[in-house]
């Protein structure tokens, strides 16, 4: 079977990123990272691929309207014919072009358990503030395939952390991330194993002996 590629899309510091690096480096997962595509200048994920000797594309969100960015995303993403999209901290919406020509092959990692703290207007540190403003006793990380919807696609994975009362949203954003960089490499990699099947809202994960 050849080689799964990967384009991945990033709009930060890319910490989930790199432990998608780290796992491929590592031979976790069998697969190539094409492309890494940020929707603003100068974030030090870019740099990052760079680093590890990825191509590495600006597509500025500013001064495009959202026709634009997505005609620009899905024009770099079947340049480098990846199979597999992977949105690590992407703050920008995919348009329904885009997640129809990859349907159930665009995932999205999110720092809450769907679907509580997600949707409009939760991202990055808001959704923990919000969850410690709320009093939760749990949150976690989610990771779900991309629908039209805002964090409404099948979730593959998802995995609690603790919020103690001590917490404020850094402390529980530190403790999600841990999470994350965990999730999203394994869910990466089920991907590429072809361990995923989507059944309407269920994901289904057949690798064996996975009991979830
Ligand atoms: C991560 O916590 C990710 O879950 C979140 O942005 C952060 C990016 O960190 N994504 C969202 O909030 C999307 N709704 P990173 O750039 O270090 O990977």
């Amino acid at each position: 079977m050849p080689q799964k590629v990967i384009g991945v899309l990033v709009s930060g510091t890319g910490s989930n990123l790199q432990a998608i690096i780290d796992a491929i480096e590592s031979g976790t997962i069998d697969a190539r990272i094409a492309l890494v595509i940020a929707d603003r200048p100068g974030v030090f994920a870019l740099e990052r691929a760079e680093k590890h000797g990825i191509k590495a594309l600006c597509i500025d969100r500013k001064g495009k309207d959202a026709a634009a960015l997505n005609a620009a995303i899905l024009e770099a993403l079947d340049e480098a014919g990846v199979d597999l999209v992977v949105l690590a901290g992407f703050l920008s919406i995919l348009d329904a072009r885009v997640v129809a020509r990859y349907k159930n092959a665009i995932m999205n990692i999110h720092p809450a358990l769907i679907p509580s703290f997600c949707g409009e207007g939760y991202y990055g540190m808001r959704v923990h503030e919000a969850a410690v403003r709320y009093g939760v006793k749990v949150s976690g990380a989610t990771v779900h395939f991309v629908d039209e919807g805002m964090d409404t696609g099948p979730i593959i994975l998802q995995e609690c952390v603790n919020v103690y009362h001590t917490d404020d949203a850094h402390t529980l954003a530190e403790r999600v991330l841990e999470a994350e960089h965990k999730l999203l490499p394994e869910a990466v990699r089920l991907f590429v194993n072809g361990c995923i099947r989507v059944e309407g809202r269920r994901v289904i994960i057949c690798e064996e002996g996975n009991g979830r």
